[in-house]
């Protein structure tokens, strides 16, 4: 800790400097699969390398109605054997297709591809991304923020290795997941895709992803494995404005310390493909970046992996963003900086203006050999040169895959759900003799259930759902399984003939954001005074991307006025949120007695919700970003010490500049976790040394629950302010009733450096508070002069 500027200037000099360079690469290199990609560029004319980098849309090679296609035979010719198109995408027709269609589409385009370059099969890419949500019938999951509260790292493991199978049984090679943009933005249209706000959660969420999708060794992923592609680097979920695709203003600095780290996490699980952010930062598209592009990705980390733009970003360049004239120039603006491959996803004439770059000298072979080399190496590392893996027929298929769709895999689902949803809030209410919670519900309850998303699959399983924005979701979802909607999870539960559903407030059957009343609230006051215990679902309809912008954070009017009609009964009400993003509710919170978050849970969500809200299971998420309060006071968890006034403490509202309504990590359970004794094994520590945190965690209560012991740091003093405080691990622990388990955290020095103005990480020494639950204690780093690396 520096005193004075005299101590600073001196200290300055023993600060320890890290390198940020990676020391081994980052996928291992594997001979046999360099020998392949080698022989394949080899056999490659200038025409097929370049058709190798375009990707197109489906679209542009079938017919028909929604849901319902032909290949376009003319269209092929021209795609395959005059351009040599290395990989399509997107589900036809936009709706999800069943496994024997997908397998037999993907199958005919491999075959069709390689008989027409050089024996090198197209790459099928698709959006597959809580389960495998563009499959007909396939185990959907809770969206990655229901994930990330969570705090399991083995959701996102199973929700990847799972979705991962029930992609490749239609051979379906390559998902574009999982989304590590950090959501920092409520008003961000994306929020949901992501691990949310804080950096080591999506660091640790991210790698597990990967793993799960891709297995442990990435120069060979197993039959039953699909490559990620993670996207979308980077920054994307921070536009100043909130709108999709517009703006960021990131600092290099705090790039490479926040929004950086989750990607270098999944690389270094081996991650093989990555999408780059549609949108510009400080004025530089980040398509034509070539520092982040080539120096940070692959040269500083080695990565030998595949850069893929996103929808229509190299033409974007031109058409949106204005840097270059032309679509030619664009194109090879962004190839130059370290574009591999181009989503284009319509134009074939992407591969007529290469080929002039090429010819030209604007654009040179090293370059085109560079990005093909990547690409070939994606389908080597997934067997796809090996016609063995994906020529076959659908039954044969059905044969190797006989999990797709199972109980198995539901009843997972549905253990994983109950661990995705947080319990805000649970006040005591008068009872007949004594005061108790109100929840969990009474067995015999008579239950009220309302609000626009009480009887909605739509509305509980978000975007990405079957289709882009998910608008069919109710429709299609029941022909596939049963998949209990809140409403009927709670008659299924506690009986039909206790539970009675009124619906109050609908959504517009074409705007997203706009909702309806259904009711004079005259049958809702009814039916709440009849019954014990009102549950309001209230929240968001389905939405994706730029379609999904907002002008207003604030829950609609509407269902702000359900809730205080309902509340004005005097009958305890429990506020159940299905929402993308965080709407505010600051003015009907304090009338509810009871606040649960069930974030996009998915098909599962029904009966998840009901088991829980019975008290079948306890509640065990924790909130994965701020819950903000105010539209005015957006900010995130890890803030800077002068944004708030008075104390630094468990929760930071005191004395506050910024109030929020819950902070990053709350949560709570029906049982009680009491922690004590925290100790570390080390107080002082240079920068090789790893602490050891310990902390006695015990159950109080009565009932079984699981624990996320989160480990917070706050550097007290540094060279530049630092955040308030940053989780620096964590580990979910089941707890017996009564039972106490002492909880060990692995704490390395250098997990407690910063990026400082030289863009370089730095270990400064002085004091570091260490933080969980209420438990704390500071420990100090001893750097030698000279600092080292
Ligand atoms: C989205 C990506 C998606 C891609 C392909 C884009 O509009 O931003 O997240 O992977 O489309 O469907």
């Amino acid at each position: 800790m520096r005193l004075t500027t005299l101590v600073h200037c001196v200290l300055f000099s023993l600060v320890s400097s890290l390198h940020i360079a990676a020391q081994r690469p980052a996928i291992p290199r594997d001979e046999q699969v360099e020998r392949q990609v080698e022989q394949t560029l080899a056999r490659l004319s200038t025409d097929e390398k370049i058709g190798q980098m375009c990707e197109l849309t489906i679209d542009v090679i079938t017919d028909g109605q929604s849901g319902d296609f032909r290949l376009n035979e003319e269209a092929l010719q021209k795609v395959f054997a005059k351009y040599h198109v290395g990989s399509l995408l997107n589900v036809p027709k936009g709706l999800a297709q069943r496994p024997e269609v997908w397998s037999t589409l993907i199958r005919r385009l491999n075959q069709l591809s390689a008989e027409t370059c050089s024996g090198v099969p197209q790459i099928y890419g698709v959006d597959q991304i809580h389960g495998a949500s563009y499959t007909w019938g396939a185990t959907l999951f809770p969206q990655e923020i229901g994930q990330a509260a969570s705090f399991n790292r083995r959701i996102p493991r199973r929700v990847s290795e799972i979705g991962a199978y029930e992609s490749r049984v239609c051979l379906i090679p390559w998902v574009y997941s999982p989304v590590m943009d950090l959501g920092r933005q409520p008003l961000w249209s994306r929020q949901w895709e992501s691990y949310g706000e804080d950096v080591y959660l999506s660091c640790e969420m991210a790698r597990q992803a990967v793993l799960g999708y891709q297995g442990n060794d990435p120069n060979h992923i197993p039959p039953h494995g699909v490559a990620a592609c993670i996207k979308h680097y980077m920054a994307y979920g921070v536009p100043v404005s909130g709108k999709d695709r517009t703006p960021s203003s990131v600092t290099d600095r705090e790039m490479r310390e926040k929004f950086f780290q989750p990607f270098r996490s999944a690389i270094m699980a081996g991650a093989l493909s990555l999408m780059v952010n549609s949108s510009v930062n400080n004025g530089v598209p980040f398509h034509a970046n070539y520092k982040y592009l080539t120096t940070w990705l692959k040269d500083e980390l080695q990565w030998d992996g595949m850069v893929v733009t996103d929808w229509a970003d190299i033409n974007n360049l031109c058409t949106r963003d204005h840097v270059a004239a032309t679509k030619k120039e664009a194109i090879a603006m962004a190839i130059n900086a370290g574009i591999d491959m181009s989503m284009v996803p319509y134009e074939v004439e992407f591969c007529d203006l290469l080929r002039e770059l090429v010819n030209e000298g604007w654009v040179s072979m090293a370059r085109i050999d560079d990005a093909v080399r990547r690409i070939l190496r994606l389908k080597v590392r997934l067997g796809l040169l090996d016609r063995k893996t994906w020529d076959k027929e659908p039954k044969k298929l059905a044969k190797e895959f006989p999990l797709f769709a199972s109980d198995a895999y539901a009843a997972e689902a549905l253990q994983m759900t109950e661990e995705c949803m947080v319990l805000l809030k649970n006040e005591k209410v008068k009872g007949k003799n004594e005061e108790l919670n109100v929840l969990p519900l009474k067995e015999g309850a008579k239950i009220l259930v309302c609000g626009p998303n009480a009887d909605n699959l739509r509305a509980m399983n978000g975007g990405w759902t079957y289709t882009w924005q998910g608008e069919r979701t109710n429709e299609v979802a029941p022909q596939m399984g049963h998949y209990p909607t809140f409403q009927q999870g709670l008659k299924e539960r506690f009986g039909a003939a206790n539970v009675r559903f009124v619906e109050g407030v609908r959504w517009d059957a074409r705007n997203f954001n706009l909702d309806h009343r259904t009711d004079d609230w005259t049958q809702l006051t009814k039916a709440a005074q009849g019954a014990d215990v009102v549950i309001a679902c209230v929240g968001e309809n389905s939405y994706c991307e730029t379609p999904g912008n907002i002008n207003d954070l604030n829950l609609s009017d509407n269902q702000k006025e359900m809730v205080r009609t309902l509340t004005a009964t005097g009958k305890p009400v429990v506020l159940v949120l299905a929402e993308g993003r965080p709407r505010i509710i600051r003015d009907i919170e304090p009338l509810c007695q009871a606040v649960v978050h069930t974030f996009l849970c998915g098909n599962y969500g029904g009966k998840a919700l009901a088991r829980l809200l019975a008290g079948d299971v306890d509640f065990t998420g924790r909130m994965p970003y701020t819950y903000p309060k105010h539209t005015a006071a957006l900010i995130t968890y890890d803030y800077k010490p002068c944004e708030s006034v008075g104390q630094m403490s468990g929760n930071y509202n005191y004395d506050a500049v910024m109030d929020v309504q819950w902070p990053f990590g709350f949560g709570l359970h029906y049982t009680s976790v009491q922690y004590s004794n925290m100790r570390v094994d080390k107080s002082t520590f240079t920068k090789d040394d790893v602490l050891t945190v310990t902390i006695d965690v015990k159950n109080t209560g009565d009932r079984v629950t699981k624990e996320s012991v989160l480990l917070y740091s706050s550097d007290l003093v540094a060279s530049l302010t630092p955040d308030i405080r940053r989780l620096r691990a964590f580990e979910k622990v089941e707890l017996q009733p009564g039972e106490t388990k002492a909880v060990s955290l692995k704490l390395r020095a250098v997990d407690l450096a910063f990026v400082d103005l030289n863009d370089q990480w730095v270990l400064e020494p002085g004091d570091f508070r260490l933080s969980v639950g209420d438990q704390h204690t500071v420990v100090t780093a001893h750097l030698p002069p000279g600092g080292g690396s």
